[in-house]
């Protein structure tokens, strides 16, 4: 089959990351980001474009430098399931950590989420990228990378195995025969591992797709590890053509290794095209965009967040970048070693460092329609990524790409006219994911 282009769509309601005016645009409601009608217009937008998914993000930790859209926003798993009532179609990928959930309570929440949608759920695998999180759950610090992503692989592992708990004949329901359930298809996980002891089994049937779809996004090695052995998608951090099409090299290479097929694990890039009626218009926009939100002190109090969210104002900005890479380890370890990394190699001040991780680097995806079209298809075709994660200001945004970009990509094949499939994984091309019971029972049976 000819590779298709994935497309999915994430919401970011009044403003994300670098974001923080977007609130004042008159075409969005001041409430955007906690009005369910608003996502579910969203949702039917993306659909009618025939998108595979939805794409939730989420954290649990703020301060009041925060953007907008963290500072007042829904519980992903409760949004997705109104979303699910109101479409048919598009996938529901939700964002929950794997280090302040336990398995049970998320295997029964995406599984009912699976159920509500008639198979569209997916499951972004996080570890948490906000230290603060930990006091939030009784916890003192955030988790070192080590327990971290060993409780995510555990944890993932668990949710599967619960997920597994029915074989997919388990309920009969024969009235003639008084049969309800076949007990014999019914299991125990009884599982006790180095992070959890969980007995199940878990009181809900598999869908129509057998299990949601895994997704991750973490780049660090523990990540891509993390990654290779469970995820059918990824979530890809940017960069450059160059660096993006290394990490799906390596992303695809690790998953082989791991005795996958790389074919199964489907590289999504985030990206926020900028379109205009000329490329000069759309650069200018972008520009513009830039420009609104070019605020120092703003960007110095995102930078912290990295950095197990680090008071950096307590710093001479024209002083040396102080030394804050042991912090990373809490946070995030692969953004903040690369900041302190360049920050020591060029000598760069604070002040000089924040300004270097924040110039101005429009998307490759910025221009008029027909050359939007062509970027994505060649950086497609040339393997940075298998589908992209979508990213509009707003509403009015996400139309114009629907309207003046997806029927240019269509006309070339390489998105689809209609849905495949019902479920998520039948639109994404991976297979439903076999019952382990049933599979062992057949082993036997042979
Ligand atoms: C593209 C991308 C998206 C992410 N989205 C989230 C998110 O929505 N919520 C969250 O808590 N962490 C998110 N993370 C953070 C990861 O879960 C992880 O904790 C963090 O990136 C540090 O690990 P790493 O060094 O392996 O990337 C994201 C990471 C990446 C790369």
């Amino acid at each position: 089959m000819t590779r298709q282009l994935k497309l999915a769509l994430r919401v970011y309601g009044v403003g994300g990351p670098g974001q923080h005016g977007l609130w004042k645009d008159p075409r969005l409601p001041k409430n955007a980001s906690i009005d369910i009608d608003w996502y579910i217009a969203q949702a039917k937008t993306a659909e009618a474009a025939k998108f595979d998914a939805l794409f939730i993000v989420d954290s649990q930790f703020i301060d009041a430098t925060y953007p907008p859209h963290y500072l007042n926003r829904l519980e992903p798993l409760t949004l997705l399931s109104a979303v699910a009532t109101h479409t048919e179609h598009i996938g529901l990928v939700g964002t929950l950590s794997s280090t302040y959930n336990s398995p049970f309570n998320l295997a029964r929440r995406f599984a009912s989420l699976d159920h509500i949608s008639h198979g569209r759920a997916g499951w972004n695998v996080v570890t948490s990228l906000d230290a603060g999180t930990s006091k939030n759950y009784g916890l003192d610090e955030h988790l070192d990378y080590a327990t971290r992503y060993g409780r995510a692989l555990e944890h993932v592992r668990v949710v599967q195995g619960l997920w597994d708990s029915y074989e997919d004949d388990a309920f009969p329901a024969d009235v003639e025969r008084d049969v309800f359930l076949d007990p014999a298809k019914l299991h125990a996980l009884d599982h006790e591992g180095e992070h959890f002891k969980v007995a199940g089994p878990l009181n809900l049937s598999r869908s129509p797709q057998g299990q949601p779809v895994i997704f991750q996004a973490g780049v660090s090695d523990e990540g891509r590890n993390l990654a290779a052995q469970v995820a059918e998608g990824i979530y890809a951090p940017g960069g450059s053509l160059s660096e993006t099409q290394a990490y799906y090299a390596d992303m695809k290479a690790r998953t082989a290794a791991a005795g996958r097929n790389p074919d199964h694990v489907l590289i999504f890039l985030g990206a926020a095209p900028v379109l205009g009626g000329t490329d000069d218009a759309a650069r200018s926009t972008a520009r513009d965009i830039y420009e609104a939100d070019n605020d120092f002190d703003r960007k110095l109090a995102a930078f912290g967040r990295a950095f197990s969210a680090y008071d950096f104002t307590q710093h001479d900005p024209d002083a040396p970048f102080p030394d804050v890479a042991a912090r990373a380890e809490r946070g995030s370890r692969t953004r903040g070693l690369d900041v302190v990394r360049r920050a020591r190699a060029e000598g760069l001040t604070l002040r000089e460092t924040v300004l270097a991780f924040s110039r101005f680097t429009p998307s490759p995806f910025t221009g008029a329609p027909p050359t939007v079209a062509d970027a994505i298809e060649s950086q497609f075709r040339e393997r940075a990524f298998d589908g992209l994660n979508l990213g509009f200001r707003t509403p009015d945004d996400l139309q114009r790409f629907v309207a003046d970009v997806v029927p240019i990509l269509r006309d070339r094949g390489l998105v689809r006219r209609e849905y495949d499939a019902d479920t998520l994984r039948g639109n994404l091309g991976l297979p439903i994911p076999a019952n382990r019971w049933t599979v062992q029972r057949e082993l036997v049976d042979a």
